[in-house]
């Protein structure tokens, strides 16, 4: 890793990404050594600190996303009446679509293990190879179900019990989708930039949610 200045005004933002990137890569192989984290600490503040700063995504454009807009499609998609894996999976298309940096979106579906316990098993989704059944408490997305809200994970690398999936992923919100008092699915969504999900995020994602929850509790979905 190149030695860089954090507190220069003149730091270069795609070259701190790339640093930033290279490290999720390395730790998911386990190839990073301990005394490197206290700089890499300080570029991820930095990073995170900056990006909500300018408000734009890695590609230079803003990171604006019109969350009303998409809860209209969302109910508009609802109308068609296809049922609700095809809902989910058209969901996850409009997402990937409408908020950039991101590499993963889908739905994890909650039942019931062999066991008796709860779990989730991935439902639609766009994105790589997902892990396919996570239990109720581990993980974010098993925190997430397990707790009922939503969580926002700045640096996953800093989640202890994060479940990698993509070593892209470096910050991940999960927001927990409810039916009749029960947490019936979780959105979760991946970004590979640090810091991606910023409050908006959280408020426009849960709004995104209640219109699924409203069309779950209206209808009979196969
Ligand atoms: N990172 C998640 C696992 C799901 S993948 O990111 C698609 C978790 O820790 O629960």
């Amino acid at each position: 890793m190149r030695t860089r200045h954090a507190s220069s005004p003149s730091y270069d933002m795609n070259h701190i990404s790339k640093d930033l990137l290279d490290f999720g890569y390395a730790t998911s192989l386990e190839k990073v050594s301990q005394n490197k984290l206290p700089r890499i600490s300080k570029i991820l503040a930095l990073q995170c600190a900056t990006m909500e700063a300018f408000r734009t995504s890695s590609t230079g454009a803003p990171r604006m996303t019109d969350y009303a807009l998409l809860a209209e499609q969302v109910r508009s998609l609802a109308e068609e009446d296809a049922g609700w894996i095809a809902l989910l999976a058209n969901t996850t298309a409009l997402v990937m679509d409408a908020l950039p940096d991101l590499n993963w979106a889908g739905f994890y579906l909650a039942r019931d293990a062999t066991d008796g316990s709860s779990e989730l098993v991935v439902g639609p989704f766009q994105g790589r190879l997902a892990c396919a059944r996570i239990p109720f408490g581990r993980g974010v997305c098993g925190r997430a179900a397990a707790t009922g809200e939503t969580i926002v994970v700045p640096d996953v690398h800093a989640f202890p019990g994060h479940i990698a999936c993509d070593s892209m992923s470096v910050a991940e919100i999960v927001v927990s989708l409810h039916l009749d008092g029960h947490v019936v699915a979780v959105l979760d969504v991946d970004s590979p930039v640090l810091g991606r999900f910023s409050s908006a995020d959280r408020d426009g994602l849960e709004r995104l949610v209640s219109v699924l929850e409203d069309v779950a509790q209206r209808s009979v979905l196969g």
